[in-house]
């Protein structure tokens, strides 16, 4: 039996621009996904597409059990955790020898069949590797120095399907290029720029990530209101220096970077408007092997 983890991730500026081979910054959050896989002769049927993909394409056959601290569809890149660990695993289990960096090319790869082509290597490489990444054209360009970022996301409990949002801004795109082209383009200037003040949060979340926001709502994926009202209540009502979409939109979660002091007036914010609020910072492990008693910890839910 081998069980392994991975953590979620947000991003930080970026996101759907990526698929068009724009550079993003997304980082790994401390929730994560807990998964166990274990050689069995009568292994039972997998129903999630990404683990079926999974087994497939290392060639083996087992069970796997998974127990999850990230809500799914949420924009926390759950789909991503679960395919880095559950990989991770069956590797472990059947002695496969695969590296990381392997781990994370075939990660990607099972994101990409099960969502028809389109999916950028971000969540699955933030997932595999845990720290602060910037993106670009499928491969890590930079590791980023590990900030102390203190984040609060607001879940809008809204569930969406990251595959129809990319479909949805690639129709927008085929249809009007002239609108969607150069908002993917001040997308990445908006991320380019946020690099150069990295360091500085108040800039970071005032300008730069209110931008990424303002952008992301230009492109459509805004969509529900109620993600609307959990950035707002974030920036006003709580304090944060800055707050935005974070992952395919459409519903899913905002992202909130704040000052230490501010955490649980931000959540108190995002959960009096029926959001759910995570407070969370950076994790840098990225996939990890857990001790064999944290079956102890896993349910027995079968994906
Ligand atoms: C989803 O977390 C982020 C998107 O950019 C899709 C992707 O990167 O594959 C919308």
């Amino acid at each position: 039996m081998a069980v392994w983890s991975a953590p979620g991730k947000v991003f930080l500026f970026g996101e759907h621009a990526v698929v068009y081979g724009k550079p993003g910054i997304a980082m790994a959050i401390k929730p994560r996904v807990y998964v166990t896989v274990r050689k069995t002769r009568h292994p039972p049927r997998v129903k999630s597409p990404y683990l079926e993909k999974c087994f497939e394409l290392m060639g083996v056959n087992g069970s796997v059990y998974i127990h999850s601290q990230l809500p799914s569809s949420s924009g926390l890149g759950s789909s991503a955790a679960v395919t880095v660990a559950t990989l991770s695993a069956i590797n472990d289990e059947f002695d496969l020898g695969y590296g990381r960096p392997e781990i994370a090319t075939m990660a990607h790869s099972v994101e990409k069949s099960v969502q028809k082509g389109r999916a950028s290597a971000t969540d699955t490489y933030v997932s595999t590797f845990g720290g602060v990444l910037l993106i670009q054209g499928g491969d890590i360009k930079r590791r980023l120095p590990p900030e102390d970022f203190h984040l609060v996301i607001g879940n809008t409990m809204v569930s969406h399907s990251t595959a129809r949002m990319v479909e949805q801004v690639g129709k927008f795109r085929a249809t009007d290029p002239d609108i969607v082209n150069p908002i993917l383009d001040a997308i990445e200037a908006v991320t380019m720029r946020s690099l150069h003040v990295f360091q500085d949060q108040r800039a970071l979340g005032g300008r730069y990530m209110d931008i990424n926001h303002e952008l992301l709502e230009a492109l459509g994926v805004g969509g529900h209101p109620a993600l609307t009202r959990l950035v707002t209540a974030a920036r006003a009502a709580g304090g944060a220096y800055g707050a935005k979409i974070t992952g395919a939109g459409g519903g899913g979660s905002i992202v909130a970077l704040c000052p230490k002091r501010s955490k649980s007036k931000i959540a108190g914010a995002i959960e009096g408007c029926d959001g759910r609020a995570i407070i969370t910072t950076i994790d840098n492990e990225g996939a990890r092997k857990e001790k064999e008693d944290e079956r102890n910890r896993t349910d027995k839910t079968r994906r």
